[in-house]
């Protein structure tokens, strides 16, 4: 399949079918960075109202970095994973502090921020700032290794970086905030882990999983 082909009709398909998600509606790199922090290990339904009371309580990175701690973990509480509410409230406090409170605007000074990585990055950098820079998680892995056929085991090493470039080489010029969104909604709510609805899906034709009858193995993961 042509690249154009796929981020079309992917995007296609993205607005026909996206659910209706606050973090969607902005281009506050805090909020957005906020929206993916929780959802790093927790699913949207559960999330969502995190994301609520922590917009409300805490609009701005500002409001969070002077926020007290206890404030912030008693608000976290419920989600688990700690280490995340007190990563985010550190790094809010050193942006703050030594950029005078102005989210770092690309790709490569974010990543360079405590507790974001890669996949963070990207989702700020194109979702804030609309920067030609892939998204890469779960999702991702199991869209493009359907779609594409790719058997790389995404527990390997280079899983990484075969995904990744594969993805930056289909993420659509025009809009690759849509884009990014695109694809994680697909794998989340269409491309499923167990039992994807394939007869209805705007890639059956040229899906390669679904010609073999490839999707229940696919992607390939050897270790847990
Ligand atoms: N999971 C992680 N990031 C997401 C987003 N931006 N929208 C929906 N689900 C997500």
């Amino acid at each position: 399949m042509e690249r154009e082909t796929f981020s079309e009709v992917l995007i296609n398909w993205y607005h026909i079918k996206k659910r209706d998600l606050p973090w969607r509606k902005t281009k506050s790199p805090y909020q957005i960075w906020l929206s993916e922090v929780i959802l790093q290990q927790t699913r949207v339904a559960q999330g969502l109202p995190y994301y609520e009371k922590f917009v409300e309580n805490f609009p701005t990175i500002i409001d969070l970095a002077a926020a007290d701690e206890q404030e912030v973990l008693r608000l976290w509480q419920g989600l688990g994973y700690y280490s995340r509410a007190r990563n985010m409230h550190a790094t809010a406090k050193i942006i703050v502090e030594n950029f005078d409170g102005k989210f770092p605007n690309t790709y490569v000074d974010l990543l360079k921020l405590k507790g974001i990585g890669p996949y963070t990055a990207a989702a700020i950098a194109s979702f804030a700032f609309d920067e030609k820079v892939a998204v890469v998680d779960g999702n991702v892995y199991r869209v493009l290794a359907r779609v594409f056929g790719v058997e790389t085991d995404i527990s390997s090493h280079e899983a990484k970086k075969i995904f990744s470039e594969l993805a930056n080489n289909l993420i659509s010029e025009e809009s690759p905030s849509v884009y990014n969104q695109a694809i994680m909604e697909f794998g989340a709510i269409h491309c499923t882990p167990a039992n994807p609805d394939c007869m209805f899906c705007v890639f059956a034709d040229s899906c390669e999983a679904n010609a073999k009858g490839k999707q229940a193995i696919l992607p390939i993961k050897s270790k847990k």
